[in-house]
């Protein structure tokens, strides 16, 4: 009988240390490359594999350092929404389809759902919480509510983290780099006209305040 890696009969993980971290450099190549099914594929791997137990993790979030101790599998959405308390960042399909769990991760926006927190450790995240709140608004939250880029809002703080992440590195987006930017958010409302509007109001904002 072929035996299981992940479950040999002596009940030991099967997963050695080399092997886990040899499944994380090519998670990240992945990334780069852009093959989320192998990202998903050592993610469950890790779930599956009960690696010794918990280990410590420091994390500024939205400007405030974040600590606890949690098992290697733990995702950064797991950590976010059940540890720290922040429930802005939803997740929707959990495997990196659909973009709802989207945070910033020193500037860059990445899937939480496939971010592991311990990968988080020592860096800074941005989640729709730290863009602005209800009384005051970032200028994309409100540009969102003005342009009416909403219905269920599910897909909603995800689609503007992507949205802010892009702002901040480029004021003034074309179209089509907001289209590039929030390829990975799905929006089964179908808002994306309001959603590129809203980046259009914001980047025209700047403009108009550079030139005055
Ligand atoms: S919940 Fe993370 S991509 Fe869907
Ligand atoms: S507003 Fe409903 S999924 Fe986008």
């Amino acid at each position: 009988m072929a035996e299981d890696k992940a479950h040999p009969p002596d009940g030991t993980s099967g997963v050695t240390r080399r092997g886990l971290i040899k499944g994380i450099a090519s998670a990240v190549t992945a990334a780069s490359t852009g093959a989320t099914a192998l990202l998903v594929e050592t993610r469950h791997e890790l779930q599956a594999a009960n690696l010794s137990g918990p280990m410590a993790v420091s994390v500024t979030v939205n400007g405030a350092v974040k600590a606890g101790s949690f098992e290697p599998r733990t995702t950064l959405a797991e950590a976010l929404r059940d540890s720290w308390g922040m429930t802005g960042t939803k997740v929707g399909c959990d495997r990196g389809a659909c973009g709802a769990c989207t945070v910033l991760l020193d500037g860059l926006a990445v899937n939480s759902c496939l971010t592991l927190v311990h990968d988080a450790d020592g860096r800074k995240v941005t989640t729709v919480e730290g863009l602005g709140s209800p009384e005051a608004m970032a200028p994309i939250q409100k540009a969102f509510v003005e342009a009416d880029a909403l219905q269920c809002g599910f897909c909603t703080p995800g689609m503007v983290v992507s949205c802010a992440g892009l702002l901040a590195r480029n004021p003034r987006p074309s179209e089509h780099d907001v289209k590039e930017a929030v390829a990975g958010n799905l929006c089964r409302c179908g808002t994306y006209t309001g959603v590129f509007a809203a980046c259009e109001a914001v980047a025209h904002a700047k403009s108009e305040v550079t030139r005055g």
